[in-house]
């Protein structure tokens, strides 16, 4: 089983609403997420990843519309578990949703879901989901609990959150590579499929692959739409997939 990429493209619209957010009237909106998609669609990616905030600072509901008329391989929408944002998810119909915690004043997507915790009202969630065959993910961190709790719920897949590896370093990053590995063991042998992603980069994406094994998927952005300044998007994409490409599984 080969290891896939996921590009997520939202920072290609936050650089569009740097420029355009008080002025959706504009014509000539850039860059386009739909020519960013399909430019990483055609650099090998097999999935394209939006996350649709409350506050929609980045990706916008036209968007989503879009990106699923125009995404050849697989749209995967990153939400959090709301009544508005679920009833976008089961209209739109991304092939996978992951469900992430959101909160307001966060940059980004800070630790990873309370399965566990919130595992009241994910049921429902997750249920309409799965009626609708969309494949769900749920992000959270690579401890046991959760991992059970996800698998409990009816999940079929777990992202395991990388944030803390990715900031960690020396002895504290091997411990963070040591909860990710016993994390994967964990969700593989309960059946699930075990994706990954925050955080990675072109610098700890191989440290992660020589450490974790059983990993399906990459979800990454940051970096890829940062490497894109410089060498463009085709060639960011390639450069990751060849960094992955070495993965033994
Ligand atoms: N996976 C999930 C669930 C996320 O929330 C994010 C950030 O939106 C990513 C992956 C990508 O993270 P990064 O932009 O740091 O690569």
């Amino acid at each position: 089983m080969s290891l896939t990429l996921g590009v997520n493209i939202d920072h290609v619209a936050t650089l569009r609403q740097a420029r355009y957010a008080l002025t959706p009237e504009a014509h000539n909106v850039e860059p386009d997420l739909v020519a960013a998609a399909a430019v990483c669609e055609r650099a090998g990616a097999k999935s394209i990843t939006v996350h649709l905030r409350a506050d929609r600072r980045h990706l916008q509901d036209r968007d989503l519309a879009r990106l699923r008329r125009n995404v050849q391989s697989k749209l995967n929408l990153e939400m959090g578990n709301t009544p508005e944002i679920l009833a976008i998810a089961l209209e739109t119909r991304p092939e996978d949703v992951c469900l992430v915690p959101e909160n307001r004043q966060e940059i980004t997507t800070e630790g990873g879901l309370d399965a566990h915790g919130q595992r009241a009202t994910l049921a429902e969630t997750i249920r309409q989901l799965n009626a609708a065959q969309i494949r769900v993910s749920l992000f959270i961190d690579p401890l046991e609990e959760q991992i059970r709790a996800a698998h409990a719920l009816g999940a079929p897949v777990v992202e395991l959150h990388t944030g803390a590896f990715a900031n960690a370093q020396g002895e504290a990053q091997v411990a963070e590579l040591a909860r990710l590995r016993e994390g994967a063991i964990l969700g593989r042998s309960l059946g699930l499929q075990i994706n990954a992603g925050h955080g990675l980069n072109y610098q700890n994406t191989p440290v992660l692959l020589g450490a974790v094994p059983h990993l399906q998927e990459l979800n990454t952005g940051h970096a890829i739409v940062s490497r894109a300044v410089f060498v463009g998007l085709a060639r960011a994409v390639d450069e990751m997939l060849k960094l992955m490409s070495a993965y033994q599984g």
